[in-house]
């Protein structure tokens, strides 16, 4: 079996090379347009960082695992083709903000189309709105010049976490078909389970219809969203009320129907999934009519939106009103730790929150490059995924420091943004001789040792704790 995956970034990358190594009797292939990240597949250093993927690829690539921008030959040839293209949200036009932007999706199937010789199974893997198998479906078959040449769809979407891919794709809580109810379709399913069974019990494949499998992508990440701003609209209660918000969630979380995971209270939750799959999922509510549903979903984004601005505020409020000319560290810039991925973090509101009030930022992310980091400060929203977003500039209101030291020599305040685990071993001892006085921590991720902060002398601001009482006194 031959199997092509169009698409070589975060999902068709890490995906992929775990199917090589589970299957050494399949070739599979990665194909992208993108020549450069094709290039850094087949070099020493790999386009994204993830634990664990250097040797999965270094044990398989050139034997059955091959990245290519042959894109026409390798999809011509293949039996199987999964298409792992980006599907952001749109920046113009009918469902702008909202809707997903298809545009790369229905390029690839119009390829596949046109370079199809034989009968293909055409998984997506990409996720998409629900229904969209059904408009592919068309364009595969208006498209294709031999009428004996037959698509089956399925999907597929996958389900890793970013940080943690390898272990998610080698040992997933499910893997999820979707395919038609007809036996074309049937059997399409049980070529792509074959796949799966190389590694995965058989009970931990779940077949559902097109549309359960599509809308069931949507949902969970809709759902695990959910719970992020359920325990940060909670975290602002906490700091209210003098309650603390992991002492809530642990007791919480006890309850087996609740559970204890993904309940930490954080600055806002990012990445390139949560806030675009639910304001997917919110544009399908509303174009069904369904206008409750559809704001109560939103209302997760709007909770988001409102955690990071909290958080900017407070920082200003606690600096005396003003953090003009100051300099702040920012200690983490990528979405979560372990990853160099900055697509939605929250750092990007927070920096652009205490650049607009006249803050110096001095930022530090041990995977995230200074070009990188300027680039995502004049992007404007959305636009992070289309070619049409403007080079950055350097950005004067902004330094990126080797380490965390140099980026806190002098500041006045430093922000945890990331959970990097480097900050918890920190000598903060040391950071806070360098810093001007009063030096002020506000923790976005809740990774420090608060007490022993304050015990140094610093003033601590933590996501959904009591209040320090140095903060208390200037409020009361
Ligand atoms: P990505 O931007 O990292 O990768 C997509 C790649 O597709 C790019 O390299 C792009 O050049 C390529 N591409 C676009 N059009 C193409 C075409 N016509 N021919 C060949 N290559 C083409 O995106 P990603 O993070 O891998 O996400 C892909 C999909 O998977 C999205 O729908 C996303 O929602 C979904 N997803 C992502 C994650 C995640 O953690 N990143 C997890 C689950 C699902
Ligand atoms: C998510 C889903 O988890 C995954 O199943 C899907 O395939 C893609 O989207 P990802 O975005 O890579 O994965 O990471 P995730 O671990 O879900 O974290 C998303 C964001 O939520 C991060 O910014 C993280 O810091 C934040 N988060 C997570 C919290 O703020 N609190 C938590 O308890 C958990």
């Amino acid at each position: 079996m031959k199997i092509a995956c169009i698409g070589a970034g975060y999902v068709g990358g890490p995906t992929m090379a775990m199917i090589a190594k589970m299957c050494p009797d399949i070739t599979v292939v990665v194909v992208d347009i993108n020549a450069a990240r094709i290039k850094a597949w087949n070099s020493d250093t790999l386009p994204i960082y993830e634990p664990g993927l250097d040797e999965v690829v270094q044990s398989c690539r050139g034997k059955n695992l091959f990245f290519s921008t042959e894109v026409h030959k390798h999809v011509g040839e293949a039996d199987v083709i999964f298409v792992s293209v980006n599907t952001p949200t749109k920046t113009r036009g009918v469902g702008a903000g909202k809707a997903a932007d298809l545009t790369y999706w229905e390029g690839a199937a119009r390829m596949i189309a046109a370079v199809s010789k034989t009968s293909k199974i055409v998984v997506e893997k990409s996720t998409v709105p629900v229904k969209t198998a059904e408009a592919i479906e068309k364009v595969l078959r208006r498209n294709c010049a031999d009428p004996d040449v037959q698509f089956e769809i399925l999907s597929n979407p996958e389900f890793l976490a970013e940080g943690t891919a390898m272990e998610d794709l080698k040992n997933p809580d499910r893997v999820l078909i979707g395919g038609k109810e007809t036996p074309a379709g049937q059997r399409a399913i049980g070529v792509l389970k074959s796949v799966y069974q190389h590694w995965i019990p058989e009970e931990r494949i779940l077949t559902a219809n097109l549309w359960s499998a599509e809308l069931s992508k949507l949902t969970a990440n809709a759902m695990l969203a959910q719970r992020i701003s359920s325990i940060n609209s909670i975290s602002a209660l906490c700091e209210a009320t003098g309650a603390d918000v992991q002492q809530v969630a642990h007791s919480i979380g006890t309850d087996s129907r609740i559970g204890g995971k993904f309940l930490n209270a954080s600055v806002g939750f990012g990445g390139s999934c949560f806030q675009k799959d639910i304001l997917n999922l919110v544009y399908i509510c509303e174009t069904q009519g369904l206008k409750q549903v559809a704001e109560y979903w939103h209302s997760v984004v709007t909770i988001n939106d409102y955690q990071k601005q909290r958080f900017v505020e407070r920082i200003i409020e606690a600096m005396f009103n003003t953090i003009s000319g100051k300099k702040i560290a920012v200690l983490g810039f990528a979405f979560k730790k372990d990853t160099g991925d900055t697509r939605e973090t929250p750092a990007i509101d927070v920096c652009k929150g205490l650049m607009a009030d006249g803050a110096k930022l001095c930022i530090y992310d041990p995977k995230v490059t200074e070009a990188q980091i300027n680039q995502d400060l004049v992007t404007p929203k959305f636009e992070w995924d289309h070619p049409t977003r403007k080079e950055a500039g350097k950005n004067e209101a902004i330094t990126c420091a080797a380490d965390a030291y140099d980026a806190c020599d002098g500041a006045h305040a430093l922000t945890v943004l990331t959970e990097w685990d480097e900050f918890k071993t920190l000598d903060f001892q040391r950071i806070y001789e360098k810093m001007m006085k009063p030096a002020f921590v506000f923790d976005g991720r809740n990774i420090l040792d608060h007490e022993a902060l304050r015990e140094m002398g610093f003033i601590v601001f933590a996501l959904g704790k009591p209040l320090d009482p140095f903060m208390q006194k200037q409020y009361s």
